[in-house]
């Protein structure tokens, strides 16, 4: 028994010794492993008597057991003091800079859109919206142009199909048998006529919002944006309508030399209507927006289609003429921002190429205001 008692700790101090993992696994195996020597007395149980056994069994038992316990312990003992190291040797620089992310950067659509919607909101103008998918009477009709009136023409207009001519199922051409032919909207215009029905009056918002005309080539796209502003109120005359717009594009291209001129000019929606251009003189060979218009050297853009709402509009909203007038305006988002940003092909907007977004984008994080100014992306 001295054997055993020898064999155990001589093991304890053994273990106690050991100076690393592996030489602590080297000395799992040779106590406790396959052929080890502990292992090899519990082997010797199988051929005892019984009555050596129940005596020999718990003294053999107890010294695996104390091995291997000491082994447990010695290893974790490792494991603290090299943890213990490394926290004393290894430090985290939060200093360095992190891998780029991918970042997403706002279409100048948008940034225009919010632009406006800002500018505006200090002239007291609240956003309104309408449907994309329009109907007949919104788009045309109650924008007094009636169903022969040569101005439908002035539209290219994306119409769906009639209900009974294009195979559609029973069911849902009696359920829209009925109903206006469907569209999608030309210009944002039918929003008037929304606001107009279901707010009444008095109004002010503007409408900013996707439009569609077949139509495509560096200057037009089969969609694009517009921003409609209407306001209807008593006693709004034509000078509300220059001083809003005034006001307005000076405010969003940032100079106070903004010079407009109205030119009288035809929609069937507004009477009087004007069209509404804006100076441009030549500064180094390019057309910077402001100065005279006029002088040599001077010019003049088309901006902006704009009028008085026709009395025969506010009849068809259901508000009383005599009672209520107002201006409307408008004016394409795309446009401005090319303008404002200078970018040259209108058909790069919707192209989602990442590379014009990366150079004409804006950065989410780092919106530039109106007062900030012309700041490019990323
Ligand atoms: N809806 C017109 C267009 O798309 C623009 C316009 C709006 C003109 C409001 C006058 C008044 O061309």
């Amino acid at each position: 028994m001295t054997d055993l008692a020898t064999l155990q700790s001589d093991a304890l101090a053994r273990i106690d010794g050991a100076t690393d993992a592996d030489a602590l696994e080297a000395l799992r195996i040779e106590y406790l492993g396959k052929q080890g020597s502990i292992s090899a007395l519990m082997k010797t149980l199988g051929k005892m008597t019984p009555e050596e056994r129940q005596e020999q069994a718990p003294k053999i038992q107890g010294a695996r057991t104390a091995v291997a316990d000491a082994i447990t312990a010695r290893k974790e003992g490792f494991e603290a003091e090299e943890l213990e190291r490394k926290l004393a040797e290894e430090r985290l620089d939060l200093t360095l800079p992190t891998p780029q992310a991918p970042k997403g950067s706002v279409h100048p659509v948008s940034q225009v859109m919010d632009e406006l919607a800002e500018i505006f909101a200090d002239l007291g103008f609240s956003v309104a919206t309408g449907p994309e998918i329009e109907d007949d009477w919104h788009n045309f009709t109650a924008l007094n142009m009636a169903e022969t009136h040569p101005a439908r023409a002035m539209h290219d207009t994306f119409y769906f199909p009639d209900e009974d001519s294009e195979g559609q199922s029973a069911s849902s051409s009696e359920a829209v048998g009925q109903k206006e032919r469907m569209l999608l909207r030309t210009h944002t215009s039918p929003v008037q006529i929304r606001s107009m029905v279901e707010q009444g009056a008095p109004i002010r918002i503007i409408a900013p919002g996707r439009v569609y005309r077949s139509d495509s080539d560096a200057t037009h796209t089969p969609m694009f944006h517009q921003v409609e502003g209407l306001v209807i109120d008593k006693d709004i005359n034509l000078g509300h309508l220059k001083w809003t717009l005034e006001t307005f594009l000076k405010a969003f291209f940032e100079r106070d030399d903004i010079v407009l001129r109205l030119r009288p000019s035809y929609f069937p929606f507004t009477e009087p209507s004007v069209e509404v251009d804006v100076g441009w003189q030549d500064v180094n060979g390019r057309r910077v927006l402001g100065g005279d218009g006029d002088a040599p050297g001077h010019g003049w853009m088309e901006l902006l289609g704009s009028g008085m709402v026709n009395r025969r509009v506010i009849e068809f909203a259901g508000l009383d003429p005599d009672e209520w007038q107002g201006f409307a305006f408008g004016v394409g988002v795309d446009r401005l921002a090319m303008l404002k940003y200078g970018m040259d092909d209108l058909r790069a907007f919707f192209d989602g190429d990442l590379r014009w977004l990366g150079h004409y984008g804006f950065s989410p994080f780092d919106q530039p205001t109106i007062s900030a100014g012309v700041g490019a992306g990323a």
